[in-house]
């Protein structure tokens, strides 16, 4: 794909290669602020945007695709977001091998790719198996928030993965402020879906502080 400009990941695109397992957010923000992560930042729309107005939080991006990656990253860096970090990589793989237990205040999955055929829909992200990686490195009270155009994977995999999963309560999804009017999180994915006219279905969820209780909001 092209761009008017050069991108330049660095500083905000980090190499997975040379990252310590596991990760030290405090080291490689500088503070102990809260670290929110969305997994397909996609041209990193959300992000920026969140990074932009929320600076007392530490934003950090996966996305596997190398020009995205590329693109997002610069994005933050030209927007100036000091407090946003990237990896190009697999999402369970980050989740799994680099990202500490109990570190992540709200993990944020967009438009996640559906993988409509039958025989992809094994590599649907969110099932069943994906929802104890996502509890491990939620923080107590820490919350996922999904948002889905494609009814099949709403309806096979993410709400019954995300309402069956242990260790989590279902709770009111949380539209982000810089989502515009409207709109359930302003992605790029999203207002190309919205023109189109297709519907959207949103789920949160979150950990539970201890086993059986309840979470009020
Ligand atoms: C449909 S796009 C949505 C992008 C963005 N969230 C939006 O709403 O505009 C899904 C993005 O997630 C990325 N992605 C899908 N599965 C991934 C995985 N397992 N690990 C990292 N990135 C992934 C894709 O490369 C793509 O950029």
């Amino acid at each position: 794909m092209q761009t008017k400009h050069e991108l330049i990941p660095e500083p905000i695109g980090l190499d997975v290669d040379t990252l310590p397992r596991p990760l030290n957010f405090s080291e490689l923000y500088g503070n102990a602020n809260p670290v929110e992560l969305e997994i397909g930042m996609g041209k990193g729309t959300f992000l920026t945007e969140q990074a932009k107005c929320r600076p007392q939080v530490n934003f950090f991006g996966i996305e596997w695709q190398r020009w995205y990656w590329r693109y997002a990253s610069d994005r933050l860096r030209r927007n100036g977001c000091t407090n946003a970090r990237t990896v190009r990589a697999e999402a369970s793989f980050v989740l799994q091998e680099f990202v500490p237990a109990d570190s992540i205040a709200v993990l944020h999955i967009y438009f996640p790719d559906p993988w409509p055929k039958a025989r992809h829909h094994k590599r649907r992200l969110i099932q069943e198996k994906f929802m104890p990686v996502v509890h491990r490195v939620l923080a107590p009270g820490g919350r996922l928030q999904v948002v889905t155009d494609h009814k099949g994977y709403w309806e096979e995999n993410i709400g019954p993965a995300v309402r069956a999963a242990g260790g989590f309560q279902v709770v009111d999804y949380n539209r982000p402020g810089s989502a515009g009017e409207g709109e359930f999180v302003g992605t790029n994915f999203e207002r190309k879906y919205a023109r189109e006219g297709r519907p959207f279905y949103a789920i949160a969820a979150v950990k539970r502080t201890n086993p059986g209780q309840s979470i009020c909001w």
